[in-house]
């Protein structure tokens, strides 16, 4: 049994976003829990295309998914949301549209994520190819109050993932 809730997921590229995802839904989906998989990549390739990464058209794509978010939460969904979302005032102005929601910083150095460079995007950025690179040449500003951090320099993620589940179940989300 479940009641919906928006669990939003911020973090640099490669930091861990998308992988924690879709292990914390396999788990959830196990249990038998109702679950939605919102992905900047997904939600850019199918709806927005050409959008590029300007804090007006990142504003855009985050609002869109904040939306979708709320009328799926409304409709007890567990919402597994993961933009890098980097601003703070547009994190604040989601925060205030879904109810319930709880940010989780997916914690990783720079340089770590630059070194896994998983899509090779951090040799490009590095190399001016890609212009407004959060974190290079664009801005990622922290969490200042997530609800939860969780550091994939230090954790796999099996261990984020059931911690994540014990924060769900801790405050009556799943049960
Ligand atoms: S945002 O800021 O929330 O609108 O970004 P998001 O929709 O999550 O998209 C992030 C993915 O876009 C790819 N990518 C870039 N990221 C950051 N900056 C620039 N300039 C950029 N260009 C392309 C990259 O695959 C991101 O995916 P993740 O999963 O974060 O690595
Ligand atoms: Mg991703």
């Amino acid at each position: 049994m479940q009641n919906g809730v928006t669990l939003w997921f911020t973090g640099l590229s490669g930091s861990g976003k998308t992988t924690l995802c879709l292990c914390l839904d396999q788990r959830l989906q196990q249990m038998n829990v109702r679950t939605e998989l919102l992905d900047g990549d997904v939600l850019r390739s199918q709806l927005f295309r050409g959008l590029g990464f300007s804090k007006e058209d990142r504003s855009l794509n985050v609002r869109t998914a904040a939306y979708l978010a709320q009328l799926l939460t409304r409709n007890d969904i567990v919402v597994l949301a993961s933009f890098i979302s980097p601003y703070r005032d547009m994190r604040a102005q989601i925060r205030q549209s879904i109810q319930p929601f709880v940010e989780i910083y997916v914690k990783c150095s720079l340089e770590e994520c630059a070194r896994r460079d998983v899509k090779g995007l951090y040799r490009k950025a590095f190399s001016g190819e890609i212009p407004h690179f959060t974190g290079l040449t664009a801005p990622y500003e922290e969490p200042l109050r997530p609800e939860l951090i969780v550091d994939t320099e230090q954790h796999n993620e099996d261990q984020s993932t059931e911690l994540i589940l014990a924060y769900l179940i801790e405050h009556g989300y799943i049960y």
